[in-house]
């Protein structure tokens, strides 16, 4: 296999649709040997056959969970160099509405699920003084924000927050920790989600005139999973067609 990964391990955690499966899709078209991690057993077992591949029944907010997807993929493949926590809820409820027992659930998977996969895979890559870790954060928390995203946003900026920690952590032993901040991407969950003017009004919001595809998120985990992207540690790439950029909403020009 030749590529970018070129015989790379990788685990994809929340990686049987939507974004996580793109990123699969890409890091397997790029030479990497991928396990796949999920709740979804049926669409992951399937992906992950697809791609030649291992799955592993993962509920990321479970510590033995964590260690479990982190063992099956050292187990099968003898390493991991490369990790991506992708999994991540998004309810949509106003924060008068928000229980904290809603509250936990998104921290459970979000926030917690990121430290957990960073703790399991960390005493392999230290042994093998390298690691690429790569974690799905979002504009959404980190720079903007709109009603009904409170715990969501709070989960999305502390992503942010323990990417600097781990990189700078783990930097010694040739471990780099980035992150990818989608904006609004089309995908199963974005549909179950979120409602068909949400999506219609959201496209307007967008310099570049529509919400992004799972695929243009996957090529920046690929470049920051990839030694292109040896220097960079404790950072974030936005993949967003332009949204964080107007000053207000009248930002549209007319080229006649
Ligand atoms: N779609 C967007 O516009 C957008 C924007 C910014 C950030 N994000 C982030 O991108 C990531 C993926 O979003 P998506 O839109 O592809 O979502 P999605 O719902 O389509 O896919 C998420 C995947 O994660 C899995 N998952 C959910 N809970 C899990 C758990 N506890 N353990 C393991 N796997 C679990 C799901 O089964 C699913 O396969 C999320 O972290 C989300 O917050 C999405």
């Amino acid at each position: 296999m030749t590529g970018r990964l070129k015989d790379r391990v990788a685990l994809v955690i929340g990686g049987a649709r939507g974004i996580g499966g793109a990123i699969a899709d890409r890091f397997t078209s790029a030479g990497a040997k991928i396990a796949l991690a999920d709740v979804e057993e049926e669409a992951g077992e399937a992906r992950a056959s697809a791609l030649d591949g291992i799955f592993v029944r993962t509920d990321i907010s479970r510590p033995e969970d964590a260690e479990g997807a982190v063992a099956a993929t050292v187990t099968y493949y003898g390493r991991i160099d490369i990790l991506v926590q992708n999994a991540g809820i998004y309810p949509w409820t106003l924060i008068e509405n928000i229980s904290p027992e809603e509250w936990d659930q998104v921290f459970a998977v979000n926030m917690r699920g990121t430290f957990l996969a960073a703790r399991a895979a960390l005493p392999h890559m230290k042994a093998q003084r390298y690691g690429r870790m790569v974690f799905t954060s979002s504009i959404t928390g980190p720079h903007v924000t709109s009603p009904g995203h409170g715990h969501y946003s709070a989960t999305k900026a502390g992503i942010n927050g323990f990417i600097r920690a781990a990189a700078l952590e783990f930097a010694g032993y040739g471990i780099t920790v980035n992150g990818v901040e989608p904006g609004n991407i089309l995908t199963e969950g974005m549909k179950a989600h979120r409602s068909e003017t949400f999506i219609r009004h959201m496209a307007e919001s967008i310099p570049l005139g529509r919400l992004g595809t799972p695929e243009d998120v996957a090529n920046a985990f690929l470049f920051l999973a990839s030694d292109e992207a040896a220097y960079i540690t404790g950072t974030t790439i936005v993949v967003d067609g332009g949204q964080l950029l107007p000053e207000g909403n009248d930002f549209r020009i007319n080229p006649e």
